[in-house]
């Protein structure tokens, strides 16, 4: 019999590639989708007809219980979020109840089905909780053992949940697991991310339609991956005896003034600083100033490795976002 997932955020960049793998590997698939008029219900019903949508949201601890009855899963990925940094300064409280608690409503949701011991959990934690503050293991990258010191709404959202899946873990004997991933992006990226931001504004600057990008911080840098590859390695954590806590991340760096370059040369330009301007709008009350991933531990247990590399990265966006927009008129 085919086996069942559930997956929160299923509207999301990640639900989206998490459900084609899953369909593709032969699972029944099942996303919660929130809200009375969600316009993303139409997309996926459109592009991923094999998803069975079930209406919840992460606060609605009834929702969640129905979801769970309904679905009958044997995977349970949570992916749902409030998942903007910039953003969760704007709504702190919003965040904690969504991004934090709404883990437990879903942990609880589990415990209390009756089939708790049947049931494989997902967290999607982040490497946001590490903070970039007690960066110092140059070369080395943050790995399961590194320090936390999250420095935003969302990373302390994010740091709760981490540690709620860990005691059900721990309390319940779940088989609940934490993937810590660094930052993914790809063609279903949101445009409020920098990577699409820069790669949307990239492509209609090459066709003519824009003359010119604000953003905030350019000097951070990140550890930026492709999602397809992330959600292959969420798939192998919930296929392992045991649960546990797994890094994903690509092992190396960039700026954003690097992804800028690489962006522009895609469209053959070789300087893009007269296209930049900074708008103080988009930086934050506190940045996180550096994440490098050390992804040894999911190389080595799960078999898990990255196939796109950093300029494949930036390469695939700026092509799709080329095309998306030479198809749009406005
Ligand atoms: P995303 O594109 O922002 O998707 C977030 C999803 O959460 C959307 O489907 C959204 O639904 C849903 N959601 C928001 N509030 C909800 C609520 N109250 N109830 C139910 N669903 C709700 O995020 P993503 O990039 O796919 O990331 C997936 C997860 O991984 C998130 O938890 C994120 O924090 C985490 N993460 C992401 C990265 C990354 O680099 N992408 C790295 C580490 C961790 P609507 O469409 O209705 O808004
Ligand atoms: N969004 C955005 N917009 N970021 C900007 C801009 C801008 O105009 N200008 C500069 N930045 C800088 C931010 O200050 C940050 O240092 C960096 O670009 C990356 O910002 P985002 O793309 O918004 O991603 P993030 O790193 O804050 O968070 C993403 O990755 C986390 C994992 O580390 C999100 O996907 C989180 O959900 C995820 O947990």
């Amino acid at each position: 019999m085919a086996k069942k997932a559930l997956i929160t955020g299923i509207t999301g960049q990640d639900g989206y590639h998490l459900a084609e793998l899953l369909n593709k590997k032969g699972y029944e698939v099942f996303g919660i989708i929130r809200g009375q008029h969600n316009p993303k219900r139409i997309t996926v019903e459109r592009e991923q007809p094999f998803v069975k949508l079930i209406e919840g949201d992460l606060t609605d601890p009834s929702s969640l219980i129905r979801a769970v009855e309904l679905a009958q899963p044997d995977e349970v990925y949570n992916l749902a979020a409030i998942s903007h940094v910039g953003h969760s300064f704007k709504v702190p409280q919003l965040v904690a109840d969504v991004t934090g608690k709404g883990v437990l409503n879903m942990l609880e949701a589990i415990r209390l089905s009756g089939r708790a011991d049947q049931i494989r959990f997902y967290q999607a934690s982040t490497s946001e909780m590490f903070g970039g503050l007690d960066y110092n293991r140059p070369g080395l990258g943050y790995d399961e053992e590194a320090v936390f010191h999250p420095r935003s709404p969302y990373g302390v959202a994010k740091l709760y949940a981490h540690w709620i899946t860990k005691n059900y873990r721990e309390s319940y004997n779940m088989h609940a697991s934490c993937g810590i991933l660094f930052n993914h992006e790809g063609e279903r990226r949101g445009l409020e991310f920098v990577t699409r931001k820069i790669t949307n504004a990239v492509a209609r600057i090459h066709l003519g339609k824009q003359d010119h990008i604000e953003l905030g911080n350019l000097d951070a840098k990140r550890d930026w991956g492709y999602a397809g590859d992330y959600v292959e390695g969420m798939w192998r954590m919930l296929q392992q005896d045991e649960p546990g806590d797994y890094v994903l991340g690509t092992g190396e760096t960039h700026s954003i003034e690097e992804f800028l370059t690489e962006a522009f040369k895609a469209v053959g330009i070789d300087d893009w600083k007269p296209y930049v301007k900074q708008n103080p709008a988009f930086m934050r009350p506190a940045e996180v100033d550096i994440l490098l991933g050390n992804p040894a531990k999911a190389e080595t247990v799960l078999g898990w490795k990255r196939t796109v590399d950093f300029p494949g990265l930036v390469k695939l966006m700026v092509e799709n976002d080329i095309k998306i927009e030479s198809e749009s008129s406005k």
